[in-house]
């Protein structure tokens, strides 16, 4: 059964150093300041579980296989759902997530082999049928991408220590994903953090006065 909701969700994706947290802060600001109620979210980690799955699973101690790291995603995915973003649609709020579902689509499934079918099945079934309704895709290349984690200066998590190649089959997939998908908003990653913006913001705009 689909849920039912007045708000809108909104998906910001790519891949690790795209920009997406400084989207999903600047979207917050603007939204807010222009009057139209805003959350900003993120996976894995929006709800208390995910906080403790985000820990485990960027610092990992132990080895994860990819089906069991998906499935952890996936109950991250399931708390996300129910204790954030639901509730916050339901009020009507805008909701701006930092990763989604395409995620593990694009991480696990691409980049990792796990069977795409059941990533999908598993998916939907968490997120009670619910879909974005918009995804902000950040394009960008690996190289822009890591030179921005690196000059970050933090210690790097488990999947900021990936290979090149790696993160290519990540590009990839993502590229493959959002080629004729719908509501997807494909931003170059590579402007500056303002021009992104700018751009997600007016064509988010532009969607939520064609649409509601
Ligand atoms: P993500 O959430 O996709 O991993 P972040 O928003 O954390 O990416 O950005 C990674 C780093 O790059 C941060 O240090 C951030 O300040 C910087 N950054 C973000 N967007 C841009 C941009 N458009 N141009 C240059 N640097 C950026
Ligand atoms: P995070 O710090 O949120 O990523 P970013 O650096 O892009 O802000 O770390 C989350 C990591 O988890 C990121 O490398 C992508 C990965 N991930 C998956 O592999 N599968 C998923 O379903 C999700 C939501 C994230």
């Amino acid at each position: 059964m689909k849920e039912q909701s007045r708000g809108v969700l909104v998906a910001l994706e790519g891949i690790d150093g795209s920009g997406k947290s400084t989207l999903a802060a600047t979207l917050h600001r603007r939204f807010t300041a222009n009057g139209i109620p805003a959350l900003a979210t993120r996976e894995p980690g929006g709800s208390l579980l995910g906080k403790a799955l985000r820990e485990l699973l960027q610092h990992r101690q132990c080895t994860i296989n990819p089906q069991a790291e998906f499935l952890l995603f996936a109950a991250d995915r399931s708390q996300h759902m129910q204790e954030v973003v639901f509730p916050a649609l339901n009020q009507g709020i805008l909701v701006i997530s930092d990763r989604l579902a395409d995620s593990s689509l694009v991480y696990q499934g691409y980049g990792k082999g796990v069977d795409q079918k059941m990533i999908q099945s598993i998916n939907s079934w968490v997120m009670s049928n619910r879909e974005p309704d918009l995804i902000c895709y950040l394009a960008i290349d690996q190289q822009t991408a890591h030179e921005r984690i690196t000059a970050r200066g933090k210690k790097l998590t488990t999947f900021e220590k990936e290979s090149a190649v790696f993160i290519q089959r990540l590009i990839d997939g993502f590229e493959n994903l959002y080629a004729n998908k719908k509501n997807v908003i494909r931003l170059d990653g590579t402007q500056s953090a303002d021009r992104v913006a700018n751009e997600a913001y007016e064509k988010i705009t532009a969607w939520l006065k064609q649409n509601q």
